[in-house]
């Protein structure tokens, strides 16, 4: 897409969204994701006359979603199909449970139209504070972040077998681990493993509500801690560090990673699922991407892969795998004793 075409599309974005909501509430979309499908047809699927129809269906066009075929002059034969699965993408960003709805009731207008003084620091955003800081803002953000666990958690079922021993117990501490919902999605699925989850005492009440309405009470516990200020606990098989990196800048990034490998017992496993610089995740994360120029202690540093890859390969991690999937998760085996000595 030419910035041209990509700036005309943004200036007109809510007629753009009011197109894909009327197509997915209609099923064109799921009609789209299973096509080639003519004209003819969608017009008789949902009782639009051809020369509307024809127009809605350039909209899409006109946003790189369909991919659309002409072989004669007759414009109902004219066959349309998704360029890529459609119903699951417009689901998620349009759907009611969606990331997008649940950043968007952060207070963002407190920087919009406002830039110029935000860039020089004359104006910051006030009422997020990082790490969260009242029990409003943490129950609000750690709240935010469950609402996105959902891809993260398939990533990890997909990879389990790569990263737990099956048929076997596993302590597995996830830093920075939230208020616990991916933990149990995994403990729901995955027999053997009790999770610790590492994080600020101010987020012990939730965890446990969270634990409490589980089954899994008994299997998760928070590990209170500042994993700055203290040492994180030992001898665990999977350590794992989950949309925690990129919140910081390099040398903090390197001190955590250290420590992970630290927290590893002999052999152990260390997760990374971050957001990774890809041309996807910089997209789905322009919100915080935006929002966080008016937060200073938040870094929001999205890395290439590479530079986890290094860092684990200095640490002493032999065996790097990356598995693709909804979030890549890297996968790395300690072959020998983690360093002892702290680097900070
Ligand atoms: C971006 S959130 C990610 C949460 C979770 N891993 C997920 O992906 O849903 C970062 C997490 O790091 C925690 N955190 C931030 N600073 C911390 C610190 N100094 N010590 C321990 N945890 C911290 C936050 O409370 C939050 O749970």
């Amino acid at each position: 897409m030419t910035a041209r075409s990509l700036l005309s599309l943004l200036f007109n974005a809510s007629k753009g969204l009011d197109v894909v909501t009327t197509a997915l509430d209609l099923g064109i979309l799921q009609a789209l994701d299973a096509g080639p499908v003519t004209l003819r047809e969608v017009c008789a699927r949902t009782g639009a006359k051809p020369n509307r129809m024809y127009k809605f269906l350039d909209c899409l066009e006109s946003m790189g979603l369909v991919e659309r075929r002409q072989t004669s002059d007759e414009r109902l034969d004219a066959s349309y199909r998704s360029s890529e699965p459609l119903t699951e993408a417009a689901s998620a960003v349009l759907g009611p449970t969606s990331i997008e709805r649940d950043r968007d009731r952060y207070d963002w207008r407190a920087i919009h139209g406002q830039l110029p003084a935000v860039l020089r620091a004359e104006r910051s955003i006030d009422s997020f504070d990082w790490p969260p800081k009242t029990p409003e803002q943490v129950r609000s953000f750690e709240g935010s972040m469950a609402a996105g666990c959902a891809p993260i958690l398939e990533s990890f079922l997909a990879a389990h077998a790569q990263i737990f021993e099956a048929d076997r117990p596993c302590r597995w501490l996830d830093v920075g681990g939230g208020d616990g919902t991916l933990a149990l999605g995994v403990l729901d699925a995955v027999a053997g493993v009790t999770a610790d989850v590492f994080n600020l005492p101010s987020t012990g009440d939730l965890v446990a509500e969270r634990a409490r309405a589980s089954p899994h009470a008994a299997r998760l516990r928070l590990v209170p801690g500042d994993f700055f200020a203290d040492e994180l606990p030992g001898g665990y098989d999977v350590v794992s560090f989950v949309r925690v990196l990129h919140d910081w800048d390099e040398r903090a990034a390197r001190e955590l990673l250290a420590k992970g490998a630290r927290a590893l017992a002999p052999g152990g496993t260390l997760v990374l699922c971050e957001e990774f610089r890809t041309r996807e995740r910089l997209a789905v994360q322009f919100f915080w991407t935006y929002f966080l120029m008016g937060v200073d202690a938040c870094e929001s540093r999205l890395r290439d892969v590479d530079f986890y890859l290094r860092e684990l390969s200095a640490l002493g991690f032999a065996k790097t795998t990356v598995v693709p999937g909804s979030f890549d998760l890297v996968v790395a085996r300690h072959g020998s004793p983690a360093p002892s000595r702290p680097d900070r």
